[in-house]
């Protein structure tokens, strides 16, 4: 990249970096890593602890008036009324990290007023750095990104995440699952959300879609997505796809499919349908992306109608965790 990165990125990308030191030397010898269970089959470590704390420390130190929102400290740290937010995932694919699979990333955003302008993964198996600034293009290391070309869904590879948690609703995934699947020329679940759509920035995979992501799995390689001609969005198309917790992704023809074949399996109806009030846009914070089950009102970035809600808020209510 030929022109000066901006200031804030560059304090993100050292950031991500001294974070990345830290989960390389852990990654040195796995068998004395500390591992908690959050939930059944979500895992948080020591080196996740330390990680964020290592980034956090450097985003801060540099700008103290900014907002924090990071997975496993929340809104703990930083100012909470300030219109930059940080989103912060210290280590996404903890359980590829955990088990030595050499797939997993530091992923930093940097939000303003609700829009990601700055963003950052990390991959610190192959010191592979992706970013991006809004309106300046996507990056891996000094190459310029772009999304694949392909506009056949029968030629094209796409990404993408496995339910996994207690309460997920494995049969819709399944009906997703088959619907793409039987399109499409192969399916992959490399198990970093955050590299899963630096990977369809650089144009390895055409296309990608998951359900249960959180603000901080998304906000960086969304940036990466759209900065390198592609497009993000929820199941039904539409931009608010961060607090939403479904997404799809794509080069533009595959992004349209893809939305194609997802939309039935929305877990989310349009504002006519509602049958219960959406809270209005200045109620919704990303506090709600910390609470451990999806929310029944989704939060969307303020000025972009219009507001959405879960289908069946019952079914919500009695199956909290699930998709
Ligand atoms: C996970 C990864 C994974 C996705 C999960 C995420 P974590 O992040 O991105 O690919 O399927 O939903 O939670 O917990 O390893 O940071
Ligand atoms: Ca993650
Ligand atoms: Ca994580």
């Amino acid at each position: 990249m030929s022109q000066a990165l901006h200031p804030m990125l560059n304090i993100a990308i050292k950031a991500a970096r001294s974070a990345g030191a830290i989960i390389n030397r852990a990654s040195l010898d796995l068998d004395l890593l500390r591992v908690s269970t959050k939930s059944p089959n979500d895992f948080v470590t020591e080196v996740d602890q330390a990680a964020e704390t290592a980034i956090i420390d450097t985003l801060l130190g540099a700008y103290p008036g900014h907002g924090i929102l990071a997975e496993e400290s929340g809104r703990s740290r930083g100012a909470k009324d300030s219109d930059y937010l940080w989103i912060i995932d210290p280590l996404d694919g903890t359980t590829n990290f955990i088990h030595g699979f050499p797939v997993y990333a530091v992923s930093i955003a940097l939000a303003f007023k609700g829009q990601v302008q700055q963003a950052v993964v990390y991959d610190p198996t192959r010191n592979d750095l992706f970013f991006a600034s809004k309106g300046r293009g996507a990056f891996l290391n000094d190459k310029r990104l772009r999304v694949s070309k392909r506009i056949r869904m029968a030629d094209s590879l796409i990404g993408t995440g496995f339910p996994f948690r207690r309460g997920d609703d494995f049969n819709r995934y399944l009906k997703m699952f088959e619907a793409v699947m039987r399109n499409c020329a192969g399916l992959r679940r490399p198990g970093a959300a955050a590299l899963d759509l630096c990977y369809v920035a650089a144009g390895y995979t055409d296309g990608f879609f998951e359900t249960g992501l959180s603000p901080w799995d998304m906000a960086a390689g969304s940036l990466l997505v759209t900065e390198a001609g592609g497009l993000v969005g929820n199941f039904t198309g539409d931009a608010d796809y961060l607090y939403q917790r479904e997404v799809v992704a794509g080069n533009p023809k595959v992004y349209a499919q893809l939305v194609q074949l997802l939309a039935p399996h929305t877990a989310i109806v349009p504002e006519e349908k509602h049958v219960v009030a959406a809270p209005a846009a200045h109620e919704i914070t990303p506090e709600s992306a910390l609470a451990d089950s999806e929310p029944v009102a989704a939060p969307v970035a303020p000025k972009r109608p219009p507001l959405r809600i879960r289908k069946d808020p019952e079914a919500a209510k009695n199956n909290p965790g699930s998709d």
